[in-house]
């Protein structure tokens, strides 16, 4: 893997550590406060940066373009943001977390939106 694919799948195995570290801790202390936190954490840096990052390898044409390298870092950026709001959100300062998972929300739609015009004319080619 080299480029956009490699970084995502780069941050995707991050994300399945760190997500599956919080979810042990949530095991052990018996404390679930944290399972949203944990849950997105999985299914979009994990799931979601692991298929991106399994499509632009697939298809490398894709990555060249300002418009890749928007959706990439839009999306990193945008679930970073997520995790810090939704951890401070679940540990009890909503006040705090609720600019940032707001602000994070409508960048990772953002990007999901730039990689569907980038994916659409691939995925339609027959
Ligand atoms: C070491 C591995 C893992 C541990 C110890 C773990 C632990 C947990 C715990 C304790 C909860 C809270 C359950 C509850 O309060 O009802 C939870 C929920 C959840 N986990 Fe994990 N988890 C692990 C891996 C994963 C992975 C790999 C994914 C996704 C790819 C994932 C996705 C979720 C989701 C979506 C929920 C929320 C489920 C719901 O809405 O009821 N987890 N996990
Ligand atoms: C813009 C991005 C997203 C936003 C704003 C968002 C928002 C939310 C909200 C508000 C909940 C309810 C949490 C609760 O009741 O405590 C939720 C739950 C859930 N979301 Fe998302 N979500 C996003 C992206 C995703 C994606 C991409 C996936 C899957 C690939 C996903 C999977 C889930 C699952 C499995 C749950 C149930 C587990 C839980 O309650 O934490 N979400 N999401």
């Amino acid at each position: 893997m080299t480029g956009l694919a490699s970084r995502y799948f780069a941050s995707a195995l991050i994300y399945a550590v760190l997500g599956m570290a919080l979810g042990v801790a949530m095991g052990i202390t018996e404390d679930h406060a944290q399972m949203p936190t944990h849950a997105h954490m999985l299914v979009i840096g994990w799931v979601s940066f692991a298929l991106f990052g399994f499509f632009y390898h697939l298809f490398p044409a894709a990555e060249k373009g300002r418009l890749a390298t928007a959706q990439f870092w839009l999306a990193e950026i945008s679930l970073l943001t997520m995790v810090v709001g939704l951890a401070q959100i679940f540990a009890g300062r909503a006040d705090t977390g609720t600019p940032f998972a707001a602000a994070a929300s409508i960048g990772l739609l953002t990007s999901m939106i730039l990689f569907a015009i980038n994916a659409w004319p691939i995925v339609r080619r027959a």
